[in-house]
């Protein structure tokens, strides 16, 4: 029935086209028949005329003198010598009247002829075409000269016949030429509209229908034409997706009964609360990293919790992110002013990139942040470097971005500032003396140390003032507050407001706050692309349970630690070799430092060791994948794994926690996290352990796979609950609340 109506238009379609071909094939064919018509006739006119002056020529020098000296039949005789039935020759008098003629033309000839008296009266010679006796005659009349006025004339008539080109004969021939291009043009037409259009089309409304019935299949036609009208109708697929997703989510919701925090609602808040004003982030790491792969550019999010956290928050509400450029192809792929719209399909917010030199980087980042601030918070026994020319770096790297920060935030007034990380501590007190009404926030995303610990560092003062240019500084836990609080005690002159949580420094306030990071909630999980099944029969035939770690190759992971453990689980129950694969989705990070260079080779070492020891012909007890892997990759093991083992030495929150638990099906999972991670205050339904107990990590693994599936599901969904409730647009909205009620003036007073 649907058929019907597009059959017709499609029958329609077809019939203007060949209308088309045909009358501008007609129009075509006419025009050339035209033109060659005239270049005919006018190659016959020449023709004619140059053999009429030919034979007039030489005629007339014979003629001439036997005209004056007589008799009449000489001139005859002449004139019948050059006459033919195709050409006839004529003698007239002074008075245009006819002396002789060849007997062919004789008959034909009228009593007077106009041409013959001009050519006497004007002495020059005349031509054109005459009917004849009903036959068309070209004519060239040459006075014959004596001594005085001309003689007489000599005229040469020749057969022009010819010159009428048929009109029937022209059709004939052109009908056949019309027909033959016509019908090649329309065969030629017809097979490129059915398999560049209608074919296509049809696919692409078998497609539009499939998507608007649910199911995500991918568009069946690429390439320029067609392609760039599917992907922008996958994209507008998608989004009415998402919407339709959203929707469902937020009516779940108001039937739960739950003022949830939603992407929608986080935009809500955002528009009612900050009227509009765009937010500034500013974190080290950038959301989007080009790099160039052969000879094409490939966009891809970096390993980072981080950036798991920030960028949904970013799509929700716009505005601009600066962040290091650092990728190989960065440069390649922003503006005149150094910005690119993220995602690039179909922009939510804009990146804006800043370039540092290498040694900038070498001192800023390996350096001072990486080999001094992060040893330096994490207690994980490496100790840190501190050395003068990475600090004069971090200095003037922070000054860039401020630089850069407040170039952007010109326009903007009351600006919402929000500081990622340790790589920014000056920060907050560089934008905050130049633009004091400025509203600005800090988040620490790893731990704060106890002041004894932080007290090491040589520019420990410069670093607490820098972060106290801040109006709000935000930790994972409230334990990292107090210990922030007590460094500021110990180390500075300041007044730490314990009931209020904040630290007071002439007429500015620092509100200090626990804020537990966290990840988006999950959404549809759609097509993962391999079912479990899969998974486990291309880890081994005979594999049944599956463990999961997902890590930066960084020493305070607990990396080496957790291998360990899953040796020793192998040795002591030897009844799970073949049955568990261990799966670890390793990204290596920082690679220029010595500590993660060894790191990074130490892994590859044990796990060499721990599969040597253990391996049968087709089973590792542990996979080792060893790169950057995409979220996309790295869903299906989440989704599909019996546990997971976050094994941290010392963690600020880590996500990976968190994505496990959103991610992992619903009855299924166990979550064995180490009791040092910001996440283990909130998800006490996994099970804890100590990541420097080996024998206890072990235990917890045959926990995991033997635990009862009631007792599994029911600490999985509380902990699903909690990640669900206590989300990235909550933790987003708590800060942002927190900033819209601290009021900046332009003396820079933060009052709450
Ligand atoms: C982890 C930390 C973040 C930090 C990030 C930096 O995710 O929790 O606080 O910003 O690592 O990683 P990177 O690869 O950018 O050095």
């Amino acid at each position: 029935m649907v058929k019907c109506p597009r059959g017709i238009s499609q029958v329609k379609l077809v019939l203007r086209l060949l209308g088309a071909i045909w009358v501008s094939s007609l129009v075509i064919i006419a025009g050339f028949a035209l033109v060659q018509i005239y270049a005919e006739r006018d190659q016959i006119l020449t023709d004619l005329e140059r053999r009429a002056w030919l034979t007039g020529e030489v005629l007339k020098e014979a003629v001439e003198p036997a005209i004056q000296r007589g008799p009449p039949a000489r001139v005859e005789r002449i004139i019948k010598k050059f006459g033919s039935p195709r050409r006839g020759i004529a003698i007239y008098d002074q008075f245009a009247g006819l002396v002789v003629a060849t007997p062919d033309v004789a008959p034909r000839l009228p009593p007077s002829l106009p041409m013959i008296s001009k050519a006497l009266t004007t002495g020059e010679a005349q031509k054109g075409i005459e009917t004849l006796a009903g036959q068309k005659t070209y004519l060239y009349a040459v006075p014959l000269q004596g001594e005085g006025p001309p003689l007489g004339a000599l005229v040469i008539f020749l057969d022009a016949s010819h010159i009428e080109i048929n009109p029937s004969d022209l059709l004939q021939q052109n009908t056949v030429r019309l027909l033959i291009l016509a019908s090649v043009v329309s065969l030629l037409t017809l097979l490129v509209v059915k398999w560049s259009i209608t074919h296509p089309m049809t696919r692409m409304a078998e497609w539009a229908r499939q998507v608007r019935a649910g199911k995500a299949t991918p568009p069946p036609v690429s390439g320029r034409f067609f392609g760039s009208l599917a992907s922008e109708f996958s994209e507008l697929a998608k989004s009415l997706d998402d919407a339709k997703a959203a929707a469902e989510r937020e009516a779940l919701l108001r039937l739960e009964g739950e003022a949830l925090w939603t992407e929608e609602r986080l935009k809500q808040f955002v528009r009612s609360q900050l009227n509009d004003t765009p937010l500034f982030v500013v974190s080290n790491r950038e959301p989007l990293i080009h790099q160039w792969r052969g000879n094409k550019i490939e966009a891809s999010a970096p390993a980072s919790g981080l950036v798991t956290a920030i960028e949904p928050i970013m799509r929700a509400c716009g505005g601009l992110w600066i962040a290091q450029g650092s990728g190989d192809a960065d440069q390649e792929t922003v503006n005149a002013h150094d910005k690119v719209g993220v995602p690039p399909e179909q922009p939510a917010y804009t990146l804006r990139r800043v370039w540092l030199t290498k040694e900038e980087e070498d001192g800023y980042y390996y350096g001072f942040a990486n080999e001094g601030i992060w040893p330096l918070c994490h207690i994980a026994h490496t100790r840190p470097v501190f050395r003068a020319s990475d600090w004069a770096a971090y200095q003037r790297v922070n000054e860039k971005f401020a630089e850069a920060l407040l170039e952007e935030m010109r326009d903007t007034e009351r600006p919402y500032v929000l500081i990622q990380d340790y790589h920014f501590a000056l920060l907050p007190r560089l934008i905050k003396e130049t633009r004091p009404d400025a509203r600005i926030a800090l988040f620490w995303h790893i731990p704060w140390p106890n002041p004894e610990a932080f007290g090491i560092c040589p520019w420990q003062q410069e670093i607490l003032l820098g972060m106290l240019g801040a109006d709000l500084i935000g930790f994972h836990i409230q334990f990292h507050c107090n210990n922030f609080l007590e460094t500021v005690e110990r180390a500075i002159e300041a007044r730490v407001d314990r009931e209020r949580f904040g630290v007071v420094r002439g007429r500015h306030t620092t509100y200090v706050k626990p804020l537990p990071i966290s990840v988006a909630p999950e959404g549809d999980p759609g097509d993962l692309g391999i079912s479990r099944e899969e998974l486990l029969r291309e880890l081994g035939g005979s594999v049944a349970l599956l463990g999961v770690g997902v890590d930066r190759i960084d020493y305070t992971k607990g990396i080496l630690e957790r291998f360990r453990a899953i040796e020793r689980f192998f040795e002591r129950y030897p009844e799970y070799r073949q049955r568990l694969v261990f799966v670890e989705l390793a990204a290596p990070s920082r690679s220029h430092i010595k500590r993660y260079q060894d790191l990074d080779e130490e892994a590859d070492r044990v796990v060499e060791e721990i599969n040597w020891k253990l391996q049968t012909k087709r089973w590792k007890p542990i996979v080792y994948l060893r790169g950057q892997h995409s979220h996309k990759e790295i869903r299906p093991y989440y989704r599909h794994a019996d546990f997971c083992m976050v094994t941290s030495i010392h963690d600020g929150m880590n996500l990976v926690a968190k994505e496990y638990v959103s991610a992992v099906e619903e009855d299924r999972g166990v979550l064995i996290l180490s009791r040092f991670t910001g996440a283990a205050r909130e998800l006490v339904d996994a099970l804890q352990v100590n990541p420097y107990h080996i024998d206890e990590m072990a235990e917890a693994m045959r926990l995991a796979v033997e635990m009862p599936p009631d007792e599994r599901a029911l600490r999985m969904r509380r902990m699903k609950q909690i990640v669900r409730e206590r989300n990235i647009y909550r933790w987003a909205g708590l800060l942002l609340e927190e900033l819209t009620r601290v009021s900046v003036d332009r003396a820079g007073v933060a009052e709450v």
